[in-house]
């Protein structure tokens, strides 16, 4: 699939996705590490940017710190959302764009940080993506990436397998150590190198009209039969089939040339 049919897909994935990002119980609203520790330390005169910004959670919670985030994504169905929440959080300093990751519409050295959650694994080309974050920021700003990263080299073909059967727009996910070694290598230094205590949902949460919904559920309850490990580890609590999922949270600082 080439760049321009995966954004196309990303599009239609997350136009029937808007679900996972609406009211306060929200995936994407709960979703971890859903603190602002993971970008500390926020100034008053910090610009930041977000990318892959979705309905703008990370930029809302961000926004209250610093002076101005710039928030951009390519689906403009996330980011009426997004304008629609800020406004009615009466938060005034978050700018919305439309734009790729891979080519972010702003000059070099614009922000003194910028921050990416959830996103990588939906860009066919992940360096690309950090590589153009490292050129955004200004020398000595800082980049801050939080993704579920693979549970083992061994299982990660599986566990895209069913991450494309839950959202088509899924490319691929990175093992913790190739995340680190990514943001070191494109950025810089890494001032912070962590991996999240895995967060747990029910599998419905999920299943958005994205999803092959049968296709998830017998792969899961093929699982808990004692078949194949997708690396979702399901179990079931209260009835329900419940996943997890880890997150790499990697901070690097762009070296001053
Ligand atoms: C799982 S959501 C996460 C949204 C947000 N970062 C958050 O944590 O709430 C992934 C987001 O990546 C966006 N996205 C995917 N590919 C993109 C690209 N190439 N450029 C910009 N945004 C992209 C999607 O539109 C979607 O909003």
């Amino acid at each position: 699939m080439n760049a321009g049919d995966h954004d196309a897909t990303v599009r239609r994935s997350f136009n029937q996705q808007t679900s996972l990002f609406t009211g306060d119980d929200a995936v994407f609203a709960r979703r971890g590490p859903a603190t602002l520790s993971w970008l500390a330390p926020l100034h008053p005169n910090m610009i930041v940017l977000d990318v892959a910004c979705g309905a703008g959670h990370v930029a809302e919670l961000a926004a209250p710190y610093v002076r101005q985030v710039a928030a951009v994504d390519v689906t403009p169905a996330l980011l009426r959302l997004a304008a629609d929440r800020l406004r009615a959080a009466g938060i005034t300093n978050v700018l919305l764009q439309e734009g790729n990751a891979s080519r972010l519409p702003f000059l070099d050295a614009s922000f003194d940080l910028v921050v990416c959650r959830s996103a990588l694994h939906h860009f066919p080309d992940p360096r690309q993506a950090v590589v153009e974050m490292a050129r955004v920021v200004r020398p000595g700003g800082r980049v801050a990436v939080s993704d579920m990263v693979a549970p083992s080299p061994g299982i990660r073909g599986a566990f895209d397998a069913l991450h494309r059967t839950l959202d088509p727009s899924h490319a691929g996910v990175l093992l913790h150590t190739e995340l680190a070694e990514l943001l070191r290598s494109a950025v810089g230094p890494l001032i912070r190198d962590e991996v999240s205590t895995p967060v747990t949902a029910p599998i419905d949460s999920m299943l958005t009209d994205a999803a092959d919904r049968d296709a998830v559920l017998a792969d899961l309850r093929d699982e808990l039969a004692g078949g194949p490990a997708t690396g979702f580890s399901p179990v079931i609590e209260n009835g329900q089939i419940h996943v997890s999922f880890t997150a790499g949270v990697v901070q690097a600082v762009r070296k001053i040339a």
